[in-house]
């Protein structure tokens, strides 16, 4: 029998989430007694895992060596938020999880294990070995989705909606044309479109932006992925919110996996279990939602939350971090935010920083986590926020995070 709505996530639902609820009372708590380096921790599944990853392009300029030692780690059920400045190798990174980086990139190293269930057997495979036909022909649309900006770069306009909802479930499971079309009008009412039997034969042009982004989402969902990738879906405000709960719904029915990739930190508050922030094409601080907010480390990181609008004030300037990012056509020499960095030390100019680590789940790059280095406090300003927002979130240690900008708290766990 092919696969439907869930063989996989049906088992899956109750198991991951009775696990979650056992194991993870707050998620703050829960996070601190997860290391995130072994394969499998308390009953959670590593499903990627990127380590060592580095990319380079060819261009007239020369070699650009963009992403330079990335690591990532995601688990069954949960949500990883990747976020950075622009340019910072976010979309590259996505990209060569696919398989769809462009002619001119090159992988210089790195592996990037995915492991996924076919037929109740565990399949691990790095995802660098297989061809592009293989990525095309066993993983992507099958196991691993992915959501782009924007939805007509995704749909065909020559196609009806029904058809290309149903295409990858004919294609990669060979389901009958009737069952694929069932489940195409329960998707496309699983995404919250009205009238589903008539949109089937809607030609993209004929719905509206966020319909067919909504049917991005139901295509990407159509063949039951175990990860769904979503790099800054750009969502209508007014139905933002009810996609992002869409998404965390369809994660707790079926324990689906998710990179979001999104400069709306607000955004990230309501989706993310886990937060990376990326600089310069590599990761330099990561941590629980909770630690990035709450508690960040890196002056980077202390950046990024600065710049976050701020509804409550009446000042609408933006902060922006001074500087730009380095250019990756030339060698880095020690850490890559030490120019744009007001608290550099001699040492960041001269030695690229380890992760030091704060918690189990909490780690950053940067000198100033190292014992010797003096003690310095994130800005006042932005303390303030955090305490704000902290405030804003109840007590200390509750598993709420909102920030300005995000109306609702998002619960985890
Ligand atoms: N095909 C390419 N050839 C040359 N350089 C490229 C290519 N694709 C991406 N890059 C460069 O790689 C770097 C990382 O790009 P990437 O698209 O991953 O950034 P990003 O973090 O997704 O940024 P944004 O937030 O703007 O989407 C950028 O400097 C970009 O110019
Ligand atoms: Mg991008």
């Amino acid at each position: 029998m092919k696969k439907t709505w869930s063989p996989h996530a049906g088992n899956a639902v109750g198991r991951t989430y009775k696990l979650r609820g056992e194991s993870l009372g707050s998620p703050l708590i829960a996070a601190q007694s997860v290391g995130r380096t072994k394969g499998t921790v308390e009953g959670k599944k590593r499903i990627l895992s990127i380590r060592d990853l580095s990319i380079s392009f060819q261009t007239s300029n020369g070699t650009v060596n963009v992403i330079r030692g990335m690591n990532l780690d995601l688990y069954k059920g949960e949500t990883v938020a990747i976020v950075g400045e622009s340019g910072s190798g976010k979309s590259v990174t996505v990209k060569a999880v696919m398989g769809i980086l462009s002619g001119n990139g090159r992988i210089n190293s790195g592996t990037i294990d995915f492991t996924y269930e076919k037929d109740g057997a565990e399949i691990s495979l790095d995802l660098l070995k297989l061809s592009k036909k293989e990525i095309r022909r066993q993983i992507n649309g099958k196991h691993i989705a992915m959501v782009f900006q924007d939805p007509m770069t995704s749909l065909n306009p020559t196609m009806t909606v029904g058809a290309q909802i149903m295409e990858g479930m004919m294609y990669h499971y060979g389901t009958s044309r009737k069952a694929a079309r069932a489940r195409a009008i329960e998707l496309l009412e699983l995404v919250g479109i009205t009238d589903p039997d008539k949109r089937m034969k809607n030609y993209p042009h004929q719905l509206s932006g966020g319909m067919r982004q909504r049917v991005v989402i139901a295509i990407a969902l159509a063949c039951d992925p175990d990860l769904l990738i979503c790099d800054e879906p750009t969502l209508d405000v007014t139905i933002q919110a009810k996609i992002l709960e869409l998404i965390k719904e369809i994660q707790a029915k079926t324990g689906i996996s998710v990179i979001y990739i999104t400069h709306d930190l607000g955004v990230v508050a309501k989706v993310a279990d886990y937060v990376e922030v990326m600089y310069a094409g590599k990761v330099i601080e990561k941590g629980t939602t909770e630690e990035i907010f709450f508690e960040p480390k890196h002056p980077y990181t202390w950046g990024l939350l600065s710049a976050m609008p701020d509804l409550s004030s009446a000042d609408d300037r933006l902060y922006n971090i001074p500087g730009s990012p380095p250019n990756l056509l030339h060698q880095v020499e020690g850490d890559s935010f030490a120019p744009r960095n007001i608290y550099a030390l001699n040492i960041d100019f001269k030695q690229e920083p380890p992760m030091f680590r704060i918690s189990d789940t909490h780690f950053a790059a940067t000198w100033l986590l190292h014992e010797k280095a003096p003690k310095i406090e994130m800005p006042d300003a932005l303390m303030k926020r955090i305490e704000t927002m902290r405030q804003e979130n109840g007590l200390e240690g509750t598993s709420v995070v909102s920030v300005p900008g995000s109306k609702e708290a998002v619960h985890h766990g």
